[in-house]
């Protein structure tokens, strides 16, 4: 009889070990699902649909080299009182209501020492938000995920469009 116990006991350390790990894959995949969740789910659709421009939101792509990021003012301007019965909106004019700035989640980020200006590409070059952005200026949600831009991506444009390929153009 005892020689039939330990078999027994190592296939429950194993069923025990399997289960541990499965749940922990399980973890890893719905955070890779998950991914980055803003403070409030916002909706670029509707406001496109409302009419408002990319620049009425993130104003300084024409100038600077970023794009910047709406503050709460700029919310604040048309959802001081309620538009909709959105519990969105509500939770919105609380911030709005305490003066507590939202902290967007930053999605996309090139690395420190590589060099990107908004203002070239869209200013001087002409280039589409969508081009590099997809299509999320039509998104109802924000994406999920940050965003990387491969080093390919923008080596490919400017071999078509000519503009400078040397390392040191983006490196500096
Ligand atoms: C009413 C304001 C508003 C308008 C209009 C608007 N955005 Fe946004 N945008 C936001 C807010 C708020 C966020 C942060 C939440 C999110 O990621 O959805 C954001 C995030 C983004 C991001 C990600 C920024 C990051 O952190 O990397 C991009 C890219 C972007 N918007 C592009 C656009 C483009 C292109 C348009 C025009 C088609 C547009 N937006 C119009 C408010 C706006
Ligand atoms: C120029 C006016 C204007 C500005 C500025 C503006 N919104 Fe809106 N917002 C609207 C309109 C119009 C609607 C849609 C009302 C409707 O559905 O009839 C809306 C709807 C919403 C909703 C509810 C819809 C939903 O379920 O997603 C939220 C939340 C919201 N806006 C967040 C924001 C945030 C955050 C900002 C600042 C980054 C912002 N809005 C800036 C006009 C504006
Ligand atoms: C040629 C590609 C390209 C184009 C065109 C482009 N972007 Fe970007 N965008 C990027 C990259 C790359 C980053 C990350 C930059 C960084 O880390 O400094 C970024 C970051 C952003 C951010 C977050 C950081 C910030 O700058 O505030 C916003 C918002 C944004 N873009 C909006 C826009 C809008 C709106 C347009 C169109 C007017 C646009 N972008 C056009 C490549 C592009
Ligand atoms: C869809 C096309 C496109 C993409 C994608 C693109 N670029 Fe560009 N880029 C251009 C064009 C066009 C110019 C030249 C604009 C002008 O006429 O000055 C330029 C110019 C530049 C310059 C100035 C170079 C110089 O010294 O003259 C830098 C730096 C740069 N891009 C960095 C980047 C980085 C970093 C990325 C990727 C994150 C990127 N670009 C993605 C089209 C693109
Ligand atoms: C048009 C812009 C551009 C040019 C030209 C360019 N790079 Fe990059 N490079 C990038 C971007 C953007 C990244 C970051 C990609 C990412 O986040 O995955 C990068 C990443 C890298 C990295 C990884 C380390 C890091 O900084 O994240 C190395 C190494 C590198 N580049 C070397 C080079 C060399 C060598 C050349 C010249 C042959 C060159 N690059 C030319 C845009 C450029």
């Amino acid at each position: 009889m005892k020689k039939l116990r330990k078999p027994k006991k190592l296939g429950l350390v194993l069923i025990g070990v399997t289960l541990i790990v499965s749940v922990f894959l399980l973890i890893m995949l719905l955070e890779s699902w998950g991914g980055t969740t803003q403070p409030l789910p916002f909706n670029h659709k509707i406001h496109a649909e409302n009419g408002l421009a990319c620049e009425d939101c993130h104003p300084n792509f024409m100038e600077y080299a970023s794009s910047g990021r709406p503050e709460l003012e700029i919310c604040a301007s048309c959802h001081e009182e309620a538009l909709t019965e959105s519990e969105e909106e509500k939770r919105l004019m609380e911030y709005i209501q305490d003066g507590n700035e939202i902290e967007w989640v930053r999605l996309y980020r090139v690395p420190e020492d590589v060099y990107f200006s908004h203002r070239r590409h869209v200013a001087v070059g002409n280039v589409k938000c969508a081009v590099c952005h997809g299509d999320i200026g039509e998104s109802t949600r924000p994406p999920s995920k940050v965003r990387k831009m491969s080093m390919g991506k923008c080596m490919d444009c400017h071999e078509d469009q000519e503009a400078n390929n040397d390392c040191i153009a983006c490196h500096r």
